[in-house]
């Protein structure tokens, strides 16, 4: 997202981060089940997308305009996730339910995204379906998520070294969830994230390092306070 053409073109081997073997992503917080997609989950995500696809998670989430348009589109889309967590070699992002843990419904998704060996790096994300917002539950999942990322291979977790997170500087929902989680803010780049019906806008990113984040308590150790709250 935000790397340099030469990173893209030649890529170090850096750190030479590698993921645990077997991976696998099941993951519990005080509300939640995060995991790895099963194909039975297909026709719920599907409709999760599906209602809340016009005026919650667009214009925001610009690959559910022409996505997840029938069950076969969701059900390919788990396939591909699955198959993510089965190729450790070539694993770069994983996308993950967020279930209740009470009812078991599907709530929205979060995961990781560009998983940098170099950096021991990756980016995180999430949506809420649009009836089951305002309730904390993309804060709880995205802080067990980071948890996740960073906590040691031995310690359950992908043992990356650093988190970014990023979104337009127009999506207010976001901004204050990220803020709520006291990471730092580290970039804005003006002009630099296209939302289809607003335009360019400024792309926001945070990020958070391993030292920063206490990986049992999913938070910050040392929450920085941000304008929005
Ligand atoms: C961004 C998005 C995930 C935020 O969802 P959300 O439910 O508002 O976010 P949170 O999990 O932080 O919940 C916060 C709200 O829950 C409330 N809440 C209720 N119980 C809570 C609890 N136990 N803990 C924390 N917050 C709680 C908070 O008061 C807050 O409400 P407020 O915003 O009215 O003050 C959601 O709007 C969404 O899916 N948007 C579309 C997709 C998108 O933009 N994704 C991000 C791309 S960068």
């Amino acid at each position: 997202m935000t790397r340099c053409n030469s990173e893209n073109l030649f890529p170090s081997a850096g750190l030479g981060w590698t993921p645990p073997e077997p991976l696998t992503c099941y993951l519990e917080s005080d509300r939640l089940v995060i995991r790895s997609y099963r194909l039975e989950d297909s026709p719920e995500l599907f409709k999760a997308v599906t209602d809340s696809r016009d005026g919650h998670l667009l214009p925001w989430m610009s690959w559910c305009k022409n996505f997840h348009m029938n069950i076969e589109q969701s059900t390919k889309y788990i396939c591909d996730q699955i198959l993510a967590l089965e190729n450790p070699s070539t694993f770069n992002n994983v996308g993950t339910g967020i279930f209740s843990k009470e009812t078991g419904q599907l709530l929205g998704a979060c995961g990781v995204h560009d998983v940098r060996r170099d950096t021991a790096s990756c980016e995180t994300g999430y949506w809420i379906r649009k009836d089951a917002i305002g309730n904390g539950y993309a804060r709880e999942a995205c802080a067990r998520t980071i948890s996740w990322a960073l906590a040691s291979h031995s310690n359950g977790g992908l043992g990356l070294q650093r988190v970014r997170i990023y979104c337009s500087s127009l999506n207010t929902h976001s901004t204050r969830l990220i803020e709520q989680l006291g990471i730092t803010a580290e970039v804005r780049q003006r002009n630099d994230y296209y939302i289809e019906t607003l335009g360019a806008t400024d792309r926001l990113g945070w990020g958070v390092l391993s030292d920063e984040w206490d990986c049992e308590n999913h938070c910050a150790f040392n929450p920085i306070k941000h304008s929005s709250e």
